[in-house]
């Protein structure tokens, strides 16, 4: 099966997780920054574990300053990702690595990616939209930053507030007050929860942040009626198998809990997470989930159909891209 060029929707990347590992090692060069640690030989970002990718993560970020550079790299992901079949996606920007939390810094920022997508809508037909998110192990007084960014912000461009980072860095509670900040704003609310911590941290972050979407969430196949309860309240995963995989928060593809997820009835969504990390692509995701579960086109229009459901956009952006997934019979 093809499924390169099937439209898709993808809704849980960052951007600097999009970036090619040679696009930072350009920069690195450019600005004399030694980055030859986060590299394998040949040429890959190169990890332990989840920890150790946290990290090299930050490294890579460091390299990645000024506006003007998240413009490029934010065309060079779209056209990326339009390439793959994406029509419609949204990616995390971090206000902690556009502008360290300072809000006239990160203005100018955000204007340059939300003109990066509006050039590449014109030109790669790639619908983009900006979720500001929180980084958990930047501590909880930068998660505060970030929330004033994203509430200062809050706009057609960016429409949603985020939680990152260190899952197990303390309690989802610890982040309601920036949660309550951004839903204020009118923002609309997801966070990584359930990649690494376990039911009851699922259940907190739906309590205590009001989430409408979760970050992963497949831990919650350990607790059935929790997986009634994402299905009853219809709260939609952003399943990344290949990141779970590559990071071990699973065994392997065949242990993967989106299938059960899905029969369940919990609204999935399929997205890439960090690709190049990853070593994975939209369409390595649905080839590999053919291969593990046999789904084929029709399961996937359904999940991207969820996700549109799903999108932190206004309706008439979902009623167009529905049209684009499902072209008239
Ligand atoms: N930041 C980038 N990728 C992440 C992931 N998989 N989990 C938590 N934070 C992240
Ligand atoms: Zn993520």
């Amino acid at each position: 099966m093809n499924f390169r060029s099937q439209p898709k929707v993808e809704l849980h990347t960052h951007i600097e997780g999009m970036a090619p590992p040679d696009f930072i090692r350009d920069l690195a060069r450019e600005k004399r920054v030694n980055l030859s640690a986060i590299f394998d030989p040949d040429g890959g970002y190169v990890f332990r574990d989840f920890a150790h990718f946290l990290s090299v993560y930050d490294q890579a970020c460091t390299v990645l300053t000024g506006p003007e550079e998240f413009y490029r790299l934010t065309r060079a992901v779209l056209a990326e990702s339009a390439f793959h079949g994406v029509i419609y996606t949204e990616t995390f920007l971090s206000p902690d690595f556009c502008g360290g939390g300072d809000v006239v810094a990160w203005r100018d920022y955000l204007a340059a990616i939300a003109q990066a997508a509006s050039d590449a809508e014109r030109d790669d037909g790639i619908v983009l939209r900006g979720i500001a998110t929180a980084v958990r192990h930047h501590g909880r007084d930068a998660c505060r930053k970030a929330a004033r960014c994203a509430a200062e912000t809050a706009g057609p461009f960016l429409t949603g507030f985020g939680l990152a980072g260190a899952e197990l860095d303390g309690r989802p509670a610890d982040f309601t007050y920036s949660f309550d900040m951004a839903r204020e704003a009118g923002l609309q609310l997801t966070a990584h929860a359930g990649e690494w911590g376990d039911p009851g941290r699922i259940r907190e972050t739906l309590d205590a942040l009001g989430v409408a979407r979760l970050g992963h969430g497949i831990r919650a196949i350990e607790d059935p009626a929790l997986v009634a309860l994402l299905a009853e309240r219809g709260i939609t995963l952003e399943v990344c198998p290949g990141s779970n995989v590559v990071l071990r928060a699973v065994d392997s593809w065949d242990d993967h809990p989106i299938a059960k997820l899905r029969e369940a009835g919990v609204p999935i969504t399929v997205s890439t997470d960090d690709p190049p990390f990853f070593h994975t692509t939209m369409t390595a995701e649905y080839e590999n989930l053919s291969r593990t579960f046999g789904w084929g086109h029709d399961d996937f229009l359904a999940m991207n159909k969820a996700g549109i459901a799903a999108a932190f956009c206004d309706s008439d952006t979902k009623d167009a891209i529905l049209k684009r997934l499902e072209p008239a019979t």
